[in-house]
């Protein structure tokens, strides 16, 4: 060894064993019968068992190269934290029944410390899922595979990698806490059926920082139980904007609160930023603390809505009104250009009124005239240059 760099070495592990860091044990699919061009699926589960029994920290690698992989379901308890390190593209099968009505493509669960990392992709190939997707006009329709299901994960990182063209939502986190989307891509196209971005429900302090999404269906979606909820330095679009909810169709739905949505640009969306809640349905849980904050719209149909008549496909009666409340929302320096004149919609609910909306800012233009605000059930409190509130809509 040449003098220069085994004092080099010395210098590196002293200085590791004086921070502490231990590299941690890897587990290389290609130990474990993975290959390019082979499905890795039992390849991955058994390098993810093995990893996840190590008592020291422990990495699963999928390396650069395409690889095939059907359904995976991967839990925890691990002994110790645990990476997956993906460099690699990996495509799910074409024919969305080779996943065998699996809730998600990839599933990770039940374990603390998790990271997902690297360059890799994560090919839904959801093509012929949506081709065949009915569920507009068929209610018992058939439900396809989402990419990832990220399930009571704690203290967790997803970094880097990429999810495109997802059979049906990309990735939904339920139960996880402290849990950090940071890097992330998502690509599906604006024609995609129900393709959103990230779901989160029952979940809390959940970040989505500098991501970019583009897809058919909401780039971010809050379900219920969302708490601490961080969506920040994201671009969105196109798709249908990031949104909170639809709530209230389900009788035992927890609440959403603490929501802070700030230096997002929408671009080319349906909507900006949403709040949704289904009139005639049992759900009472309330909505409170959302902060939506320096937010760019680009062509944007409807930059700023509450809508509490929330009501696809006219599946419900909008003459009950919406049984959850609403209030402590800000929507704070919001600029940019909408597509429609009523640029701000609060449409809340007549049984539970909102209260204490704020519109501080809003400078959003139509035509580059300033849009009007529709204001329903809802006396807002104007701050700065804001859109006055008109109760009709305007042509
Ligand atoms: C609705 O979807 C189900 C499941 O794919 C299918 O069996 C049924 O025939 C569809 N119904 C209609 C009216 O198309
Ligand atoms: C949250 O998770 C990260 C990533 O594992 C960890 O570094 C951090 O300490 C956790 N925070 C708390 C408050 O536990
Ligand atoms: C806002 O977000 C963009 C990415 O969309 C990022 O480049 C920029 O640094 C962010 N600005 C601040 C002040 O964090």
């Amino acid at each position: 060894m040449d003098r220069k760099l085994s004092i080099t070495t010395i210098v590196l592990s002293l200085l590791f064993a004086t921070l502490g860091i231990a590299q941690p044990n890897i587990f290389d699919i290609k130990s474990f019968g993975g290959a390019s061009h082979a499905d890795i699926t039992m390849a991955f589960t058994n390098a993810w068992k093995a990893a996840c029994g190590s008592t020291t920290a422990s990495k699963v690698m999928i390396p650069r190269g395409v690889y095939k992989m059907h359904a995976v379901d991967v839990k925890g308890p691990c002994k110790a934290p645990i990476e997956v390190q993906v460099d690699g593209t990996i495509q799910a099968p074409q024919n969305p029944d080779e996943l065998n009505d699996a809730y998600q493509w990839i599933k990770f669960g039940y374990v603390d410390y998790f990271t997902l990392s690297g360059k890799g992709v994560f090919d839904g190939n959801g093509e012929t899922a949506w081709r065949q997707n009915d569920c507009g006009k068929n209610s018992t329709c058939k439900r396809r595979s989402m990419n990832f299901g990220f399930n009571f994960l704690k203290h967790s990182i997803v970094r880097d990698i990429t999810s495109k063209d997802s059979k049906n939502f990309h990735v939904n986190v339920l139960g996880c806490t402290n849990f950090t989307f940071d890097s992330v891509t998502i690509t599906a196209p604006v024609t995609s059926i129900n393709t959103d971005g990230i779901h989160i429900g029952r979940s809390t302090d959940v970040k989505v920082l500098n991501t970019n999404i583009a897809t058919g269906d909401d780039c971010v979606s809050l379900g219920d139980g969302s708490r601490q909820i961080t969506v920040q330095n994201v671009n969105c679009g196109p798709g249908h904007g990031i949104s909170v909810g639809s709530l209230g169709k389900y009788p035992k739905e927890e609440a959403v609160e603490h929501v802070l949505v700030k230096n997002c640009t929408i671009t080319n969306t349906d909507n900006g930023v949403r709040i949704k809640t289904w009139p005639s349905s049992p759900g009472t849980s309330p909505i409170t603390d959302m902060h939506f904050e320096d937010i760019i719209m680009v062509n944007v149909l409807n930059p700023v809505i509450i809508d509490q008549e929330y009501c696809p496909w006219n599946q419900c009666s909008k003459l009950v009104p919406s049984k959850i409340k609403i209030s402590k929302v800000i929507f704070k320096n919001i600029r940019g250009t909408s597509k429609t004149k009523d640029g701000v919609v609060l449409i809340c609910s007549k049984s539970f009124p909102c209260d204490a909306v704020e519109l501080n800012n809003v400078a959003l233009t139509f035509n580059g005239a300033p849009v009007n605000a529709k204001c329903v059930n809802v006396k807002p409190i104007l701050t700065g240059p804001t859109p006055k509130c008109t109760t009709a809509a305007e042509a």
